[in-house]
């Protein structure tokens, strides 16, 4: 984590979440109403069923509301999609694209992810652009190899530090309660922080690189202490507002 960076704690609920759970987002908007936030930026993603009610919920908190996914073209016959500018118009700030779910289940190319966050940009929403090796990959010796030619396919061209944040989630790591050592984390966010530099220069000192992949609230501390880690994507420990308010209070100690 570097200084000038401000952090960013990221909830992704998936898809998880009925009105039921509206109390939980209302908890997070709460609890994330202390002075802590004045130093950090803490987002959550639930399920776009979820996204208009939740913004009203939390109008009066820093908390911010993101979606999980955006189409890549602004409307048409697109049965079943949800656009970027629909996400504005929820009052959504953030979108989530090139998650490995995303990736898998739908067999979402490089190519078209970069789409999808250059139609964010179009809506004013940030876009948080994921990327991560698979266990085969990480076992075959492939993993920075994997981080460069994604990063390269899916950060669009005119990417910038205020539109873009890039989640580093080694696809092992999510919903297994597996993590990287701390020393495989940094090194993939070195990695990253000198692929963005080569091609985005003095810009990639800006961009915030979240590590996601079950983090939790017994890991976040050190998790986000580590060099370039300017945050996290956290999936499951964001389905609680204890847990992620947790996770939030360990920012507490870092920048205190
Ligand atoms: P997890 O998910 O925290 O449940 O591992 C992280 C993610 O997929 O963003």
């Amino acid at each position: 984590m570097t200084s000038k960076r401000r952090p960013l704690l990221a909830g992704n609920w998936k898809m998880n979440g009925t009105r039921a759970s509206l109390d939980q987002i209302k908890a997070i908007g709460d609890g994330v109403k202390t002075s802590l936030s004045e130093k950090l930026d803490v987002l959550l993603c639930p399920p776009v069923s979820l996204l208009y009610v939740a913004t009203a919920l939390c109008d009066d908190s820093p908390l911010a509301i993101g979606a999980q996914d955006c189409h890549q073209k602004a409307s048409g016959a697109h049965t079943g999609d949800i656009s970027a500018e629909m996400i504005a118009d929820c009052f959504g700030t953030h979108v989530i694209v090139g998650h490995s779910e995303r990736r898998r289940d739908h067999d979402e190319s490089d190519d078209l992810i970069r789409a999808k966050a250059e139609a964010a940009y179009a809506a004013d929403l940030i876009a948080v652009i994921c990327i991560g090796e698979t266990e085969a990959e990480r076992k075959a010796g492939e993993t920075l190899e994997v981080l460069k030619r994604q990063l390269g396919a899916s950060v669009p061209e005119n990417a910038t530090a205020k539109s873009t944040v890039i989640a580093y989630e080694p696809v092992w790591a999510i919903g297994t309660g597996l993590t990287p050592t701390l020393a495989d984390v940094a090194e993939a966010h070195d990695f990253i922080r000198s692929t963005l530099a080569e091609r985005f220069g003095e810009e990639a000192k800006g961009i915030r690189l979240l590590y996601g992949g079950s983090a939790n609230p017994g890991n976040a501390r050190v998790l986000i202490a580590v060099d370039n880690v300017d945050g996290l994507l956290v999936g499951g420990a964001s389905l609680k507002a204890a847990d992620f308010l947790a996770m939030y209070g360990a920012y507490g100690e870092l920048l205190a």
